[in-house]
């Protein structure tokens, strides 16, 4: 059975997913980590909260030793990363939330995958919902791709 880890399930877009998820995959378990932030709310959730296939745990993704625990206790295969903070004004006036979330805690999560999948000889996946804000301005015309370099212009 595969265990798939969501971060910031209970989000606006990660509740979304993670709804998805749950109901696409009832042989999977769907494991939704969020540590409910002012953006977090379960009750976007209650129509799916009794699945048996699903699991909240309540979690910051700042907290490397959390995260690692929580790898080793579901044996997490998958990844999907939507957890951060998403409004750009307030990564104007508190830019230290956003690096602590957005980098430290994705960096976490990546490490965690690193040291329960390497070498492990299966195919795992870790994807990483973030912006385009990371991209920087685009100006009157063209578009960004996977190859665009990173020149972000607000710390979000
Ligand atoms: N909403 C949009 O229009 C939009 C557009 C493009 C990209 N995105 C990106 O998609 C991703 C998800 O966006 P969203 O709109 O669902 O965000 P959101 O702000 O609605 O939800 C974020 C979720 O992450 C949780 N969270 C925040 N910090 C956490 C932490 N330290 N540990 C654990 N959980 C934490 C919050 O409690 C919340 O449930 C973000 O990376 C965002 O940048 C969103």
């Amino acid at each position: 059975m595969e265990n798939i880890l969501i971060t910031g399930g209970a989000g606006f877009i990660g509740s979304h997913v993670l709804r998805l998820f749950v109901n696409t995959y009832p042989d999977s378990n769907i494991i939704n980590l969020d540590n409910l932030t002012y953006a977090g709310n379960l009750l976007n959730l209650t129509d799916i909260e009794n699945k048996s296939n699903y699991r909240f745990v309540k979690a910051d993704i700042v907290d490397g030793d959390q995260v690692f625990s929580l790898f080793e206790q579901y044996g997490i295969d998958t990844v999907v990363h939507l957890a951060a903070e998403s409004h750009v004004d307030r990564s104007i006036v508190n830019p230290m939330a956003f690096v602590h979330t957005n980098v430290l805690g994705t960096v976490n999560l990546l490490n965690a995958a690193r040291h329960f999948w390497a070498g492990t000889g299966k195919t795992h996946r870790f994807y990483h919902i973030s912006t385009d804000e990371v991209y920087g301005s685009l100006g009157e015309e063209g578009l960004f791709t996977e190859e665009t370099p990173y020149d972000p212009r607000s710390p979000y």
